[in-house]
């Protein structure tokens, strides 16, 4: 088992990640120092019922908050559905929530910790690769407003996180390398020999070998912390975590989400290294295609498709498009894409 620190200076706090094999069973020393506390509530997707119970049984108590799978459950509807139990069952400022799923959960769990009673405690119980490696890292939480993802929210830090790798059992191998393609991405963009660590054990990691995914999460969280320290609130370092979103958000949106996030993101992350001329395309799309993700952008969402969703992305200022890339592997930029030819200038 190994612990990462989280610390964001702008608010002089820290937390842990507790990362491995039966991390569940730090949760109720972590617990202990949040004393005092008045209720603990567990915010659960019922597909992880199990997870949520055995959260319940190592801490001896715990109220029961089920949501239902899918991003349609990140909505205000049900932000306001989960404040209202915790008002009728009497959580007060002192009160915990306990977030167990994926990103989903932990985006609306952490939501609704940041604004009952203008901000509680929560900790992150994450159940997706995804959600370990970045939803739960970063302090941001928030919903969607109907088809406008991710349009409502705050930055509210958990205390900790809890990463148990052996919830991931039951993972598919769909979800898991969606996980996997945001890993690629922050390696290829902070450090080449993780990059290279990845190639090397791409195999134990997609059949969930404990001690190579603890590894993997361990540098991915260092990673993702280290972005966030530097720039919590977005402003210039953070962009870096866009590496594959400038083309895969305009192809999410171009297919009316039919790609998903992690496919959209291994094209996007491929196209966006061949338009810088980057050498090193041809190793990330190695990887990517190990895992069986695709690299390619469908030929019938063209540029006079993608264009005019690239240049309406919320980074982009200016009629410029911004994008973050590794021309060299482990040192990623940003650049600014000429609307007209897309090249860099
Ligand atoms: N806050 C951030 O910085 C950040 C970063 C990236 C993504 N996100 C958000 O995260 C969400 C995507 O996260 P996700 O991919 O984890 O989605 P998710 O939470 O919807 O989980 C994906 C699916 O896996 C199931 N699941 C969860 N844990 C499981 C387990 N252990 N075993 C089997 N099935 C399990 C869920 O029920 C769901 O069907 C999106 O809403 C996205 O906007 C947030």
């Amino acid at each position: 088992m190994r612990t990462s620190l989280v610390s964001i200076p702008a608010i002089k706090r820290e937390y842990p990640v507790i990362i491995g094999q039966g991390a569940i069973a730090e949760l109720p020393r972590l617990l202990k120092s949040l004393e005092p506390i008045d209720g603990v509530f567990i915010v659960f997707d019922v597909n992880v019922r199990e997870h949520a119970e055995r959260v319940r049984t190592v801490l001896g108590e715990g109220s029961l908050v089920s949501v239902s799978p899918g991003e349609a459950s990140k909505s205000l509807k049900e932000v306001q559905r989960i404040l209202r139990k915790l008002l009728d069952d009497g959580a007060s400022r002192q009160s915990v929530l306990i977030n167990v799923g994926g990103g989903m959960i932990t985006d609306l769990g952490g939501f609704v910790a940041s604004v009952y009673m203008r901000g509680i405690r929560c900790i992150h119980v994450s159940t997706t690769f995804l959600g370990i490696v970045d939803a739960a890292i970063g302090g941001k939480t928030g919903v969607d407003l109907d088809e406008t993802k991710n349009i409502i929210g705050h930055y509210h830090h958990p205390s900790a996180v809890i990463d148990d790798t052996d919830f991931l059992s039951a993972l598919s191998s769909h979800h898991l390398c969606e996980g996997f393609v945001e890993v690629i991405k922050i390696a290829a963009m902070r450090d080449a020999a993780f990059f290279s660590f990845l190639e090397e054990h791409v195999e134990e990691i997609l059949r969930k070998d404990a001690a190579t995914l603890e590894q993997c999460i361990c540098r991915a969280v260092e990673l993702k912390a280290s972005v966030v320290e530097g720039d919590e609130r977005d402003q210039e370092e953070r962009m870096f975590l866009n590496f594959g979103h400038t083309i895969g958000h305009a192809l999410e949106a171009a297919s009316s989400f039919g790609i998903s996030h992690g496919e959209a993101v291994s094209i996007g992350m491929v196209a966006e290294m061949r338009l810088t001329r980057s050498s090193e395309a041809d190793r990330v799309c190695a990887l990517l295609q190990k895992i069986e993700m695709p690299t390619e952008i469908p030929q019938k969402y063209g540029i006079e498709t993608l264009l005019p969703l690239m240049l309406h992305d919320k980074k982009n200022t200016d009629a410029k498009i911004r994008i973050a890339v590794p021309r060299v592997l482990g040192k990623g930029e940003l650049l600014h894409l000429d609307p007209v030819t897309l090249k860099p200038r």
